[in-house]
């Protein structure tokens, strides 16, 4: 058993740490009370391979294993969650399902742009009616006699949505065959017949754009479809596996920042003549903090070697986003009670870091999902 990092490892993380602090983190205040869109910050992560990390070079992206994306999205996620929710979807769900089941021409059309981060991608899979129930979407998609597809419904709660120039949809093709009615496609923005909502007013994540999205007769080439037709569904649940590693990495990045901020506090801060770090009660806080800290990292980067093997690791991957999102949610929860009116106060990022760490418990499955999944998958019951 190996627990060291790679000199590549460690040096991706190097480098997002210090974009994080340099860049992120000193302007995380302003896009969190804004909403504003960090186009400029997320150009900087492109620009150093960070919106494409698991893309192989040949396709524009850092060539790198899913350790070392879990090590840039923790480092992302400390210094603002909103820009590694952006990240992810870019790395995860937009890239991963085009390099497993797209053709070469694919790759190089939409892969590329996105890895780059010239442009930015999103995933589409919920809808306003079906969001756990995936497979209960409407979005329907009706196959021409030349091949192509005319795609007709609504998409919720989509990542990006309003800022996205290709998204990887999942429609409807046959829907009296349920799960193995639904195909994946690659959808150009800027086509006719697709639209936008507006920009969802959010709790936390507040600077990742998400809104819901439209087709009115917007009509797919054959060449865009993703994989086989049909073939949808278990692509959206293959690149989900790999989507809640980077949740899990998203939700040990807003739960280390939590966690350091409240170590530097209880040595600074004095009640009854003595810091608050040296009451028996703060510190058993702090050790329980930190044991959920790093055992949510841990399962994290198990989850991420599994994956660079080869190996399966779909119910390792929800063991890992169930654990580090309740752990994100637990710990920023007592980093505020421990900051007590600071942790209350906008003057702080601790309260930031308690709406933020919440969304972790929903998108990509919610905690009830992934306990179906890991339930499922030990006891082989439905
Ligand atoms: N990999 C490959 N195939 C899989 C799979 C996996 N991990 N899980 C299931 N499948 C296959 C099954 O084998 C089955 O195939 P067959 O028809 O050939 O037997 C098919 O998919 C249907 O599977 P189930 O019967 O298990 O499906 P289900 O309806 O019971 O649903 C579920 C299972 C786990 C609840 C699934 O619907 C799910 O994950 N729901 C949550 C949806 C979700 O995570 N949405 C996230 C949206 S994206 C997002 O949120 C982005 C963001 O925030 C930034
Ligand atoms: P529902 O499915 O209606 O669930 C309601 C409650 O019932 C939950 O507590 C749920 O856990 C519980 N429940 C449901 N089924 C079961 C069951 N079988 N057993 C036990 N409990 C159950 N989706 C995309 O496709 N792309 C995106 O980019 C995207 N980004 C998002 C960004 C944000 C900020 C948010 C909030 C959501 C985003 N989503 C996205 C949607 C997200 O994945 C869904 O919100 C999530 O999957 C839950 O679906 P729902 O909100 O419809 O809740």
């Amino acid at each position: 058993m190996e627990f060291g990092f790679s000199e590549e490892q460690l040096m991706i993380q190097d480098v997002a740490r210090r974009i994080a602090q340099e860049k992120i983190a000193p302007s995380a205040e302003h896009h969190d009370r804004t909403g504003e869109f960090p186009l400029e910050n997320i150009r900087v992560l492109g620009e150093n391979g960070l919106m494409g990390i698991e893309v192989p070079e040949e396709y524009g992206g850092a060539g790198m294993d899913p350790v070392a994306y879990v090590l840039a999205m923790v480092e992302i996620a400390a210094g603002d969650a909103a820009h590694s929710t952006i990240m992810s979807v870019n790395n995860s769900l937009f890239c991963n399902g085009i390099l497993t089941h797209g053709t070469e021409q694919q790759k190089q059309t939409y892969v590329r742009a996105i890895a780059e981060g010239a442009e930015i991608g999103a995933f589409a899979l919920t809808e306003p009616q079906s969001g756990s129930d995936a497979t209960a979407m409407r979005c329907r998609a009706l196959k021409q006699a030349d091949g192509s597809y005319v795609i007709n419904g609504k998409k919720s709660w989509i990542t990006s949505g309003p800022v996205a120039k290709y998204i990887v949809l999942f429609a409807m093709t046959e829907p009296d065959k349920g799960a193995r009615g639904i195909t994946a496609f690659l959808v150009d923005t800027t086509r006719e017949g697709f639209g936008r909502g507006k920009t969802e007013p959010k709790l936390g994540i507040r600077a990742s754009a998400t809104c819901e999205i439209e087709f009115n007769d917007y009509v797919a080439r054959a060449e865009d479809v993703l994989g086989q037709e049909g073939e949808g569904f278990k692509i959206a649940m293959g690149v989900l596996d790999a989507g809640r590693i980077g949740i899990a990495s998203q939700a040990v990045g807003i739960a280390r920042a939590a966690y350091e901020a409240t170590l530097a506090y209880v040595k600074e801060r004095k009640a009854f003549g003595q810091p608050i770090g040296t009451f028996q009660m703060t510190q058993a806080k702090i050790a329980d903090m930190k044991c959920k800290l790093d055992a949510s990292l841990l399962l994290t980067l198990r989850a991420a070697w599994l994956k660079g093997q080869g190996k399966k690791f779909s119910a390792e991957a929800a063991i890992a986003k169930l654990t580090a999102s309740e752990a994100a949610m637990w710990i920023a929860h007592q980093a505020v009670q421990i900051h007590a009116g600071m942790g209350y106060s906008k003057e702080m990022p601790i309260e930031r870091y308690f709406r933020d760490a919440k969304i972790t418990e929903i998108y990509e499955g919610t905690s009830e999902i992934q306990r179906l999944v890991i339930a499922r998958s030990e006891t082989g019951l439905r």
